[in-house]
């Protein structure tokens, strides 16, 4: 099974996917981490990514792509993804289709956190994550139960470099366009879900799994 989670940067993909996995036992790949880890073991996609990632753009289609086929190819996603912050242009997404169909796969639905612009920009500069694994927080909407340290594995919480304030509006300003290509997109394939993001952590959750449920059961996969 391969679930897309699609949102505005900050809209909360990160932390649903979480949830996800959780329910559905499937792993939660993310490309924003495979370029973080990347970045830290200085390989040269690493290299290559972190010009595009510290200036808040995307990463070129090319490398993004191939990097995200590799992870899927891995043993631990032969039962499928959750896939978090990919596709993010029509390209990419034209690319995993072909990808899918090639192994007599398919994306079986793509899940649209919906969240307007202002609450983003409140997400992201108040978003902390683990220095260990990145598990996301927030200041004041998602707290951690001791200040500072990681509920699952007490690591350090620490800020994203790109989510400072300046890069925070070049990411939100230059990723919106593309990914109204990648919602038209999945809305022309049949498996776009769409969820209302501006409610709690909790409530998103249920909105997740409930349009899930019943995606995948009129599509006889339930
Ligand atoms: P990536 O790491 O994917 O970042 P992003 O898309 O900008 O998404 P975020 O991780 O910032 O947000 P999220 O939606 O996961 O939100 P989260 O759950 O943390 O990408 C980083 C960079 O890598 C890109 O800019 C690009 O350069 C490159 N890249 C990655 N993929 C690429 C691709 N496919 N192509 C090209 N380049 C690529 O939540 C945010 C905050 O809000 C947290 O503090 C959280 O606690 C809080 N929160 C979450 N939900 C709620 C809620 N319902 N109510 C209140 N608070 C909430």
């Amino acid at each position: 099974m391969i679930v897309v989670l699609l949102g505005a940067p900050g809209a909360g993909k990160g932390t649903q996917a979480a949830v996800l996995r959780e329910r559905l036992g499937i792993p939660h790949v993310a490309t924003g981490d495979l370029f973080r880890a990347a970045i830290r073991a200085a390989t040269p996609v690493g290299l290559e990514a972190k010009a595009y990632m510290d200036a808040g753009e995307l990463v070129p289609d090319g490398v993004t792509i191939r990097m995200l086929e590799d992870r899927l190819a891995l043993p631990d996603a032969a039962a499928g993804a959750i896939l978090d912050g990919f596709p993010r242009t029509a390209i990419q997404a034209e690319a995993l289709d072909q990808f899918l169909e090639a192994r007599g796969s398919r994306v079986d639905a793509a899940l649209l956190i919906d969240v307007p612009a202002d609450l983003l920009v409140e997400r992201l500069s108040g978003r902390r994550v683990c220095q260990a694994s990145g598990h996301p927080y927030h200041l004041e909407l998602n707290p951690p139960r001791v200040t500072g340290v990681c509920d699952l594995d007490g690591s350090a919480l620490v800020q994203r470099a790109d989510d400072a304030p300046a890069t925070v509006r070049a990411r939100l300003a230059g990723t919106l366009g593309d990914l109204n290509d990648v919602v038209a997109h999945y809305r022309a394939t049949g498996a776009l879900r769409v969820v209302d993001g501006r409610q709690p952590i909790p409530a998103v959750s249920a909105g997740l799994l409930a349009v899930l449920d019943a995606g995948l059961r009129s599509m006889g996969l339930r």
